[in-house]
């Protein structure tokens, strides 16, 4: 990146952060909500964050398989093979910790925002061309898992919270992938 493009980029940023500080459609969540969306968070990614990822994504090419073909890295290895695959491990974590950022950010979204935007937008047409009909999959296995592994102690409550969370996640990104395509 040059100076002018690394301009560019910390404009636009600044822009995104504004914008959304003055939206009307912000994330509304209570005190309540954010501690009941992080206590689950760190619970679920526990002490082997990188386990709690990796079943995400097994979970979610397992029930749909046409995910798996955009990684073409992963496509035509079993799934033992798979576990060794260091870009898709790095891939498994890069999204944990991203959505790991969205929760320690609650009180203050504008500032992740503009992230999402530009991550939404490498998953565009022009990058990693990612549908965005598959945004919900990922989310709908993260709960499923949630539930799995929490147990009663992830309510309807949990899950009406997170489906909100991860929604405002995937519109947040897919708006980046027309705009910042
Ligand atoms: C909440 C949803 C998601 C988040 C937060 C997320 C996050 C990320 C991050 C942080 C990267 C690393 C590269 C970068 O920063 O540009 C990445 C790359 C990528 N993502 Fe996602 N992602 C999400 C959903 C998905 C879904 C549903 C798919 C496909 C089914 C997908 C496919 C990919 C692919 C193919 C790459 C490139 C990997 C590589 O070439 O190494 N992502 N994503």
């Amino acid at each position: 990146m040059d100076l002018a493009q690394v301009s560019e980029s910390m404009i636009c940023e600044l822009y995104e952060r504004v914008r959304y500080q003055n939206s009307s459609d912000k994330l509304a969540l209570t005190v309540n909500e954010k501690q009941k969306l992080k206590l689950s968070w760190t619970t679920f990614m526990g002490a082997n964050p990188t386990q709690a990822g990796l079943d995400m994504f097994y979970r979610m090419f397992e029930k749909y398989p046409q995910t798996q073909s955009v990684f073409s890295f992963a496509s035509t290895k079993a799934e033992g093979q798979m576990q060794d695959t260091s870009r898709l491990m790095l891939h498994i974590t890069m999204v944990s910790k991203m959505i790991g950022n969205v929760v320690d950010d609650l009180d203050n979204m504008e500032s992740i925002v503009p992230s999402l935007l530009s991550l939404g937008g490498r998953h565009g047409t022009n990058g990693y061309n990612i549908p965005k009909d598959f945004f919900p999959f990922l989310g709908e296995s993260q709960r499923e898992l949630m539930k799995e592994k929490l147990g009663d102690s992830f309510t309807d409550d949990h899950n009406a919270l997170w489906t909100k969370l991860y929604q405002f996640i995937i519109d947040t990104m897919i708006e980046g992938q027309e705009k910042y395509n």
